[in-house]
């Protein structure tokens, strides 16, 4: 299904990806970059290097020593999470009400920061499963489609809920049907325009739908993401759950039962941090 012209010509106008996101994604597909010039790329941001050091020394990341530095932060988070710091501020300072996905401004971001917390704990608890360190960003990203849909398209939730209810379709379907598209593919376009690696593009292409070229770890970790961040509520919306899960993707990600409801706790926390950090109401 084609992307009707008027979304293509939106994803053109959104504003750009800031410079050191930019810089950072060329540097996730560099593997002989060193720590010294990624920090080099992190230092001339000051905004970004003080939320990269607080990063590096929150909960989820923070080792035996604290850290101070722009550089060792670079190497106890690596490239991948560097860009999620980056992004994740973009993605906050873009946010808009998504009336198409009933979605109040913040909700979104709120969204996909936790998918993109839980996806980070999914690759510390299972580091041999073969998630790429790029997963968290693809989380983070996973409903990026639902900006551009919600900016870009004027119409109405009620229409997808009714279309999706009277048609015993999906709500995915009813965006394809209704719409034209939907915001998987959407956000797949987007990603290839600011030139994301091929793994973060195909999670965001595939998060509601299985692959053509079957399971990966990157997809089943942004989904397994997507599972978790709705269940502490968040992105809900008019969709509300909107998710068929492989049941398979536990087994392949080695998660068992008590794992899953360990990360949905962790990330539960997560979400009333972000609430408290930036001053949102439950
Ligand atoms: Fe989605
Ligand atoms: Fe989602």
């Amino acid at each position: 299904m084609a992307i009707p012209e008027k979304l293509l010509e939106g994803i053109d106008k959104l504003e750009p990806m800031p410079v050191t996101a930019q810089r950072l994604t060329a540097a996730l597909r560099d593997p002989n970059i060193s720590a010294a010039e990624i920090a080099k790329l992190v230092e001339h941001d000051q905004g970004v290097a003080a939320t990269v050091i607080r990063t590096s020394n929150s909960a989820l990341f923070a080792g035996r020593q604290p850290i101070e530095s722009v550089h060792a932060a670079v190497v106890r988070l690596g490239t991948a999470n560097l860009l999620s710091v980056v992004l994740d501020r973009h993605l906050k300072r873009m946010a808009v009400d998504a009336p198409l996905y009933d979605l109040r401004e913040n909700d979104l971001w709120l969204h996909g920061a936790v998918a993109c917390h839980a996806a980070t704990e999914i690759l510390k608890v299972r580091p041999k499963a073969g998630i790429p360190r790029s997963s968290p960003v693809a989380a983070l990203l996973h409903d990026v489609g639902k900006l551009v849909m919600s900016r870009f398209m004027k119409a109405d939730s009620r229409q997808l809920v009714t279309f999706a209810r009277q048609e015993k379709v999906s709500f995915v379907e009813a965006e394809r049907q209704v719409l034209g598209c939907d915001h998987a593919e959407v956000g797949a376009a987007l990603a290839r325009h600011w030139k994301f690696p091929e793994e973060i593009t195909d999670a965001i292409a595939w998060h509601h739908s299985p692959s053509p070229s079957g399971p990966s770890p990157v997809v089943d970790a942004a989904v397994l993401a997507n599972l978790v961040a709705k269940t502490v509520g968040t992105g809900l919306g008019a969709e509300g759950m909107n998710l068929d899960i492989d049941p398979g993707i536990r087994k392949r990600l080695g998660m068992e039962h008590v794992d899953f409801c360990r990360l949905v706790a962790n990330t539960s926390i997560r979400l009333a941090e972000l609430r408290q950090e930036h001053g949102l109401k439950v």
